[in-house]
């Protein structure tokens, strides 16, 4: 059975293969892309250092207040993957490590930065769209067009037919709510929201809930990630997805050491492996996830949304990346529009 979907919070041990490294050589790994991709990540670093990879996947928000949860008493090593915000706002709270990687002259500019704007304590390991996905087999039943514009998701027309994921667990929806502020001015962009709101029949936990509750039929609209859909696109669901036309935000896909890691030596090593072509193509090839790879020598997968061809904000990821703009607009998303009865 296709583990697609089925698995959230998933934990899993991969043992390396004996002799490769010494019986101690552990990492204990938070990781926050979909779990496909995670479980190839595990194992085939496990099997190429053999190092013993206890392996847990979780929702980017999740995963922060886990590790703000643990700060006196570290369980992660590094934490791979999830939208750069929270990776940001981990590196302000101190709760990462300082490491400057020789590879970063090997990536693409936008994944430096992410390392620049935390003083680097984090990385880009990936870049993503932001778009609206859709069923247009669903759409077509009901007798509905298929979105095209963040204006499109306030209609009537598709009251009960959209969802998004809650900004305080998860990393996609705090990019949608952080990109729609800053197209539209704080005040429109909440106006939005609550209006959204209306047509909202749930938000699930992670940010691939609602893209996931399309390609089942469940729902016939969401908020999500472009490269999610396409996912689904490839199991031969009837998900879609597009850039809005008035514009998009994109994530930048981060990793990070969690300060004080018990497994250092793991932790730089594993940190060193990803950020290789090598590793970085597993997105693709193994987990079937479609993001732009960091490392410029990493082959862009045929299927990834290309950034160079969509209408995309100057995301500032410094400020929507700092904990007290992310702690106060989660809070106001949180009292004014998801406490709302619809
Ligand atoms: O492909 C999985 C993915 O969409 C990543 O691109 C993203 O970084 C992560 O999930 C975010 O997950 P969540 O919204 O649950 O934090």
């Amino acid at each position: 059975m296709s583990l697609r979907g089925s698995i959230a919070g998933a934990a899993l041990l991969v043992m390396g293969a004996p002799g490769a490294a010494s019986a101690q050589e552990t990492l204990n790994l938070y990781c926050s892309v979909q779990v496909e991709w995670c479980q190839a990540v595990a194992n085939t670093f496990s099997r190429t250092t053999g190092v013993r990879v206890n392996m847990t996947q979780k929702g980017s928000g999740e995963t922060l207040a886990q590790i703000r949860a643990e700060a006196q008493n570290p369980r992660g090593d590094v934490w791979f993957g999830g939208t750069g915000d929270p990776h940001l706002v981990m590196a302000e709270e101190g709760l990462s490590e300082e490491y400057k990687s020789p590879k970063l002259e090997q990536l693409n500019a936008w994944a430096v930065k992410q390392a620049q704007d935390s003083k680097y304590r984090t990385v880009g390991v990936y870049a993503g769209i932001l778009g609206i996905g859709f069923n247009p087999e669903l759409l077509k039943k009901k007798n509905l067009p298929a979105p095209s514009c963040w204006a499109d998701l306030t209609k009537p027309e598709y009251k009960g037919e959209v969802q998004m994921a809650n900004p305080a667990s998860s990393g996609t929806a705090y990019v949608a709510i952080a990109t729609l502020v800053q197209l539209m001015g704080e005040e429109q962009a909440f106006d939005f929201l609550k209006k959204m709101h209306a047509n909202v029949n749930a938000y699930p936990r992670s940010g691939t809930g609602p893209i996931k509750a399309v390609a089942r039929g469940e729902t016939s609209v969401s908020v999500s990630f472009i490269h999610d859909a396409v996912t689904e696109d490839l199991a031969g669901l009837p998900a879609k997805a597009v850039p809005p036309c008035e514009g998009t935000g994109m994530e930048v896909g981060s990793m990070s050491i969690v300060k004080g890691a018990r497994n250092m030596e793991s932790a730089k090593k594993f940190y060193e492996w990803a950020l290789t072509p090598d590793a970085q193509r597993l997105g693709a090839e193994v987990g079937k996830q479609f993001h732009t790879p960091s490392n410029k020598s990493t082959p862009l997968p045929e299927r990834a949304p290309r950034l160079d061809q969509v209408k995309i904000i100057n995301y500032d990821f410094a400020k929507y990346g700092s904990s007290a703009e992310r702690g106060r607009l989660i809070a106001r998303w949180e009292k004014e529009v998801g406490s709302l009865p619809r």
